[in-house]
C-alpha cells in the first residue's frame, strides 16, 4: 500500500541537490564468444559482438540520482585522455552538474570485463591509484569550500583511487551552512580508508566491508551487531547502514538502536551497483527530508528493483511508487544481538 507520506516523499525527491566527492570510474564491457583456444597460449580466443560503456564508481551514484530525479553535483578526477572524453559524454546523457578535474599526470579509472557465454573472462584495470597532486587537491578543496555550504547532503563514494583524502574529508566536515547548519556526509567506505572516516553522520559499507573495518566476521545473524558496535567504537559516527546483500540491511540509528530491514527484492538477476542505488537513494530521500529509517526502506526498495535487472539498472520515482505499491509493509525488527 502507498501511503500518503510515501506518495508525498516520493514527489518531494525531484529537484533535490546532493553533491557525490569521489572515484569516477568508466566501466567497460565487451560481450564476445569463445569458440576455440589460442594456438599462442592455454587462454580462449574471444570474438568480440558488442562492446558497451557505462558510468563506474562515483559516476554511477550520479547517476543513480539523476534517474530518481534529484540534482547531483559531481567532484572527481579524470585525465586528459579518451577515456575521459568518453565519462564526460555519458554524463552529459545525464542531468549531472559536472565539476571533474582534470589531472595530465593520471589516466582515467577504466576497468574493462570481457565477458562470453555470459561468463566473466578476465578484467583489464587502467588506472593510477597515486596520492593526487597538490594542484588537483586544491581545485577539489576550492569547490567544495566554495560552493559546498549550499548543500544539505554530501555523499563521499570512496573506491580508494585517491580521490578521498584526509584534507577533502576535513574541509568536508568543517563546512558550515546558513544557521550553522552542517552538511550531512554520508560515506561508502573503501575499507584501507577506514581512518578518514571518523564523526562523519552515515557509513554504508557492505558486509565484506563493514567487517574489514571492524576486524570481525559480519557472519549473519548475530554479526552485523558486533561489527556495528566495533565501527561506531571506532569510527564515532553518527549513524551506520550494513547492507547485508540477500539478508537486506542493518541500520544503526546510534549505536543503541539497531533494526534489521529485510530484502523486498523478489527475483535477484545482477547485484552489481546495488550498493551505489543504496546510498543514492537515502542520500536523496533525506535531501527531501525523509527520517533515517524511512530513506533506508526506501533505499532498500531500489536496491531491490535494480537487482532484479540485468546490467546498469537505475530505479525511478515511478518504478518506486509501484515497488511500494506491490510489497506489504516489510516486516522490520530488532537486529539480532551479539553473542
Ligand atoms: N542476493 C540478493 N538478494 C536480495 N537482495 C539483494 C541481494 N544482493 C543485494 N541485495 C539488495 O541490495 C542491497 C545492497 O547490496 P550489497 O550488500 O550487495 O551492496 P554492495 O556489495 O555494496 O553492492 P555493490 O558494491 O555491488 O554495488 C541490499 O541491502 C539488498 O537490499
Ligand atoms: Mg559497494
Amino acid at each position: 500500500m502507498i501511503t500518503k507520506e510515501h506518495d508525498t516523499l516520493l514527489k518531494a525527491l525531484a529537484g533535490k541537490r546532493v553533491m557525490i566527492v569521489g572515484d569516477v570510474m568508466l566501466d567497460h564491457y565487451t560481450f564476445g564468444q569463445v569458440s576455440r583456444i589460442s594456438p599462442e597460449a592455454p587462454v580462449p580466443v574471444v570474438e568480440v559482438i558488442r562492446e558497451e560503456y557505462v558510468l563506474g564508481g562515483a559516476g554511477n551514484v550520479a547517476r543513480n540520482i539523476d534517474a530518481l530525479e534529484g540534482k547531483a553535483t559531481l567532484l572527481g578526477v579524470i585525465g586528459n585522455d579518451r577515456d575521459g572524453e568518453t565519462l564526460i559524454a555519458l554524463l552529459n546523457e545525464h542531468d549531472v552538474d559536472i565539476r571533474l578535474v582534470h589531472d595530465d599526470r593520471r589516466r582515467t579509472t577504466r576497468k574493462t570485463r570481457i565477458i562470453a557465454q555470459n561468463q566473466q573472462i578476465v578484467r583489464i584495470d587502467r588506472e593510477n591509484a597515486e596520492p593526487l597532486s597538490n594542484t588537483v587537491v586544491a581545485a577539489l578543496l576550492e569547490y567544495i569550500q566554495t560552493h559546498g555550504q549550499h548543500y544539505d547532503i554530501v555523499i563521499v563514494s570512496d573506491y580508494g583511487k585517491g580521490v578521498v583524502t584526509r584534507p577533502i574529508m576535513d574541509a568536508l566536515r568543517a563546512l558550515t551552512g546558513p544557521e550553522g547548519r552542517k552538511p550531512r556526509i554520508l560515506v561508502d567506505p573503501k575499507p584501507q580508508n577506514y581512518d578518514l572516516y571518523h564523526n562523519v553522520d552515515i557509513l554504508t559499507p557492505n558486509a565484506k566491508e563493514a567487517s574489514e573495518g571492524a576486524g570481525l566476521p559480519c557472519v549473519w545473524p548475530h554479526g552485523p551487531a558486533a561489527v556495528g558496535a566495533a565501527l561506531f567504537k571506532r569510527l564515532n559516527c553518527r549513524d551506520l547502514l550494513i547492507t547485508l546483500g540477500p539478508q537486506g540491511m542493518a541500520l544503526f540509528e546510534g549505536a543503541e538502536h539497531a533494526s534489521h530491514i529485510p530484502t523486498f527484492a523478489r527475483k535477484v538477476f545482477d547485484v552489481t551497483g546495488a550498493g551505489d542505488t543504496v546510498i543514492a537513494t537515502l542520500a536523496l530521500a533525506l535531501a527531501a527530508g525523509a527520517t533515517l529509517l524511512d530513506a533506508a526502506m526506501l533505499a532498500n526498495h531500489a536496491a531491490g528493483i535494480v537487482v532484479a535487472q540485468v546490467g546498469a539498472a537505475t530505479p525511478t520515482p515511478e518504478g518506486l511508487r509501484q515497488a511500494v505499491q506491490d510489497r506489504p509493509a516489510p516486516p522490520i525488527t530488532v537486529l539480532p544481538a551479539a553473542r
